[in-house]
């Protein structure tokens, strides 16, 4: 077996191996955790160094060991080594314990007395291989079995659906605290001269050439009267502008070119604008908008 791996691949095949299941079993968040926990870094170092001690003292026993074995056992152990991977002895037995094949001189032995117009039956050993997969094939079975239909553990479908709902929990979860994700339900209104003047530079950059630069309206409908095609209110202004007008008018949408904040800010300032009734404005489009959410006067 030592001869099989050389020591240049044992060895970082090893440290790999503990690498990996460390980085797997230690709980460090999102950063590795050698890193997170220097004493992870410390025990890999010693534990490569005492791999390579280990290795270097292996072979150097062996060299002595070598040079104290008479002339004849040195034939022999060189004759072991030069063996070809499949000549080996525990090759050959695994072999031989995995298929009990039967050697073809005793085919004599396993031959039945049936006779087929000439054609003759083996009474061969099943494979071992074969029957232990077939008893783990029984076991997995009960297994499956028990757990799923009589103790009625989750199907894929459940597992699915609790995934589901579990993301969605965390992706509330996340929107609460990224300042910049925001989507059109958690969207308030800004009144902030600051934002509201962001917003104003955003409108004269995108929207002005369709929607005038006092927002009266020319290409797009007039956005400061109490008339709204798709919804006024910042929620439906936040909806319209992620997802754009209806097909086919010209108000493409915003979600690719504008971040959720500007989009924000934008909305705010058109909405601000209500009543500010600019000269020559665009005929009034779609239906008078009220907030259903607003406190009743
Ligand atoms: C290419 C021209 C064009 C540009 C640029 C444009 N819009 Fe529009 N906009 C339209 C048209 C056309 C409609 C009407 C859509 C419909 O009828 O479905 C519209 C509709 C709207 C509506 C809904 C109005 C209502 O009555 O419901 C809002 C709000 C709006 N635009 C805001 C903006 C903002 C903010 C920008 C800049 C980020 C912008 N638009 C850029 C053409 C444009």
């Amino acid at each position: 077996m030592k001869k099989l791996i050389p020591a240049y691949v044992r060895v970082p095949l090893i440290f790999f191996a503990v690498f990996a299941a460390m980085e797997y079993f230690i709980d460090s968040g999102n950063r590795p955790a050698f890193i997170k926990f220097p004493m992870v870094s410390v025990f890999l170092f010693v534990f490569l160094f005492l791999l390579i001690a280990i290795e270097i003292t292996l072979s150097a026993v062996d060299n002595i060991t070598y040079h104290l074995l008479t002339e004849d056992q040195k034939a022999k152990l060189n004759e072991v080594n030069s063996l070809s991977f499949q000549d080996s002895e525990w090759y050959k037995k695994l072999i031989k314990s995995l298929t009990k094949s039967e050697p073809i001189e005793n085919e004599g032995l396993l031959l039945l007395d049936h006779d087929y117009d000439g054609i003759k039956e083996l009474d061969n050993n099943l494979p071992p291989w074969w029957v232990y997969l077939f008893y783990a094939g029984i076991i997995f079975g009960v297994v499956y079995m028990v757990r799923y239909e009589i103790l009625g553990a989750d199907n894929q479908e459940t597992e699915l659906k609790n995934e589901l709902a579990q993301a969605k929990i965390e992706v509330a979860e996340y929107m609460k605290t990224a300042p910049d994700m925001m989507d059109e339900k958690t969207v308030t209104l800004l009144t902030e001269p600051t934002d509201l003047a962001a917003g104003k530079e955003i409108f004269a950059t995108n929207c002005a050439a369709c929607h005038r630069a006092d927002a009266g309206g020319q290409i797009g409908p007039n956005l400061t009267d109490e008339n709204w095609i798709l919804g006024g209110g910042i929620k439906n202004v936040f909806h319209t502008l992620v997802n754009g007008g209806r097909d086919g008018k010209g108000m493409i949408s915003w979600k690719g070119t504008l971040k959720p904040k500007e989009m924000q800010k934008v909305a705010s300032y058109v909405l601000s604008l209500k009543g500010s009734n600019p000269i020559d404005p665009k005929a009034p489009d779609g239906e008078v908008w009220v907030d259903e959410t607003a406190p009743k006067k």
